[in-house]
């Protein structure tokens, strides 16, 4: 489901057989809005699921990929983290298939991203999601095994370094399925049904895929935690969601802030801060107790439960301070981490308390720690989605309506008519549309040059946007040209997989067919 699959997306008849974390979320998350290429639609996630504006991070990467500047990639969960990751040598990409069909343009996005991201120094991963493609989907073996290969094809024909980076299928790769079993402990069924929709008749294997997933999407880090971006269509973003949530379940310890000895959330944590500020903070010569943030809270918010843990603190005094929380560590460690920390503290039964450390060295000392005791020390895995793209026929791109979109198989001269025979957002005559000029926001074949046409060659993109909108290009003319450009892609793009064919037979990714 997603880019990497268009149709479970979009075939809505076929959802309920198809979706593989066919899923109440991912039901909302997906309703209509990929069929159009306006900024709106994708709101509802920025908003809805904390997915954050690519735009506010744009700035931050050096020689950002066209797929970037174009708005293309309009989404993100803690790039930031693999911007910084990037500029020390320590990140990685990984993005995985299922082997359902054939690759088409839609993939290519994400290969893109994968290879953008490899030649930018991240160790690289793709995957081929086979056990999901026969749990979740049915396929059998032998489809599996044809569609894998020509995946790989053209990941490696696009540019994809085997040498550096690493290809794999997720039923071939025993340590995947190890991580899987492990992060399954911290994974239970009713998570899985809020998530994904699932019940009783969900199958096993169908579960195990997605705990597969999990396992797929840390795996960059099992030698070594790494910032890790995984790209992927906003469909995903469920996926990602647990796999966030499992990376910090798998952790050791949880470093958090705190203020006095009780625990307090961090919605809490904010009033108390609030309070303490409010009162002088650490200006004042008498310390603050913790009675006098009860009266303040009494006087300015409504937190009764809040109130009334400060008070039963009575005259403790308020001071911050970073909190080392046991979670999952053995004794061994926890005893480790007491010694490590340096300066005052205080121990308590399941947690610390530092007082001369920022939370940022807290967090890197407990990693530490948790390493060197043959924890995991995972980082959240970060994220950036990119748009669907839209069918050729308008609507939605589905692999199952061939006219709707291009497979990178697809003989050039199929691909040539297919773009000529694409809708446009023209005017309905040539003298409305130099007059009006065209709506190449709406067109799937402006898409086309933005998406994949164009390249990297800014310029063009403009030229063609430009021209249409002020009415001096004509659709006629604009399919005509992208009709050339596709096929010369598509010619030139299965020549290099022809290439790719030696390399892929040398690799050690089990492909044969
Ligand atoms: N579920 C993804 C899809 O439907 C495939 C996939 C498996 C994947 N493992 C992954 C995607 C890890 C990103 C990261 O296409």
């Amino acid at each position: 489901m997603s880019e990497h699959d268009h149709d479970s997306e979009r075939d809505t008849d076929e959802r309920t057989t198809e979706m593989d974390s066919g899923t109440a979320e991912a039901d909302d998350l997906t309703l209509d809005p990929w069929g159009s290429a306006t900024v709106e639609d994708y709101q509802q996630l920025f908003s809805e699921f904390g997915i954050e504006s690519f735009e506010s991070v744009l700035p931050d990467v050096s020689s950002p990929h066209y797929l970037m500047r174009r708005g293309v990639i309009f989404g993100h969960r803690e790039y930031d983290r693999v911007l910084d990751g990037l500029a020390t040598g320590e990140a990685a990409v990984l993005s995985g298939f299922m082997p359902t069909g054939e690759p088409h343009i839609g993939h290519k996005l994400v290969f893109d991203e994968i290879i953008w991201h490899q030649r930018q120094g991240a160790d690289a991963y793709g995957l081929i999601a086979d056990l999901e493609a026969h749990s979740a989907r049915g396929l059998d073996w032998d489809e599996i095994d044809q569609h894998a290969r020509d995946y790989l094809l053209s990941l490696l024909a696009l540019g994809f370094d085997p040498e550096e980076g690493t290809l794999y299928r997720q039923s071939e790769n025993r340590a995947v399925q190890d991580l899987a079993f492990e992060l399954g402990i911290e994974t239970n069924a009713s998570e899985l049904q809020a998530i994904y929709g699932f019940d009783g008749e969900t199958d096993v294997s169908h579960m195990q895929s997605v705990v597969t997933q999990m396992a797929d999407i840390l795996y960059p880090q099992l030698e070594e935690p790494k910032p890790t971006v995984i790209p992927v269509g906003p469909d995903q973003d469920p996926h990602v969601r647990l796999a966030r949530d499992l990376a910090a379940r798998m952790r050791s310890f949880k470093v958090t802030k705190a203020y006095a000895s009780f625990e307090a959330d961090s919605e809490e944590r904010e009033l108390i801060e609030a309070a303490y500020e409010a009162l002088g903070g650490g200006d004042t010569k008498e310390p603050i107790r913790c009675v006098e943030a009860a009266d303040w809270i009494a006087d300015h918010r409504d937190a009764p439960d809040l109130e009334e843990s400060l008070r039963a603190a009575g005259k403790e005094p308020i001071r911050p301070r970073v909190r080392f929380l046991d979670r999952n560590a053995s004794d061994d460690a926890f005893t480790a981490l007491i010694n490590a920390i340096d300066g005052e503290k205080r121990v308590y039964e399941g947690h610390i308390d530092a007082f001369e450390y920022s939370r940022e060295a807290a967090t890197e000392l407990a990693r530490e720690i948790e390493i060197e005791h043959d924890g995991y020390g995972f980082y959240p895995p970060s994220s950036i989605y990119h748009r669907f793209m839209t069918g050729l026929t308008g609507g939605k791109m589905s692999s199952s309506v061939p006219a709707s979109h291009i497979s990178l198989l697809d003989d050039p001269e199929d691909g040539y008519d297919k773009v000529n025979a694409a809708t446009t957002a023209g005017r309905e005559t040539a003298e409305l549309h130099r007059k009006l000029g065209g709506e190449a926001d709406e067109c799937p074949v402006y898409e086309l040059y933005a998406y994949l046409l164009a390249g990297d060659d800014d310029d063009l993109a403009k030229t063609v946007y430009d021209e249409c909108v002020n009415g001096e290009r004509l659709c006629g003319d604009c399919k005509e040209q992208a009709a050339q450009l596709m096929k010369a892609f598509l010619e030139d793009h299965q020549e290099k997989r022809e290439e790719a064919e030696e390399l892929l037979e040398s690799l050690d990714v089990a492909v044969d067919v």
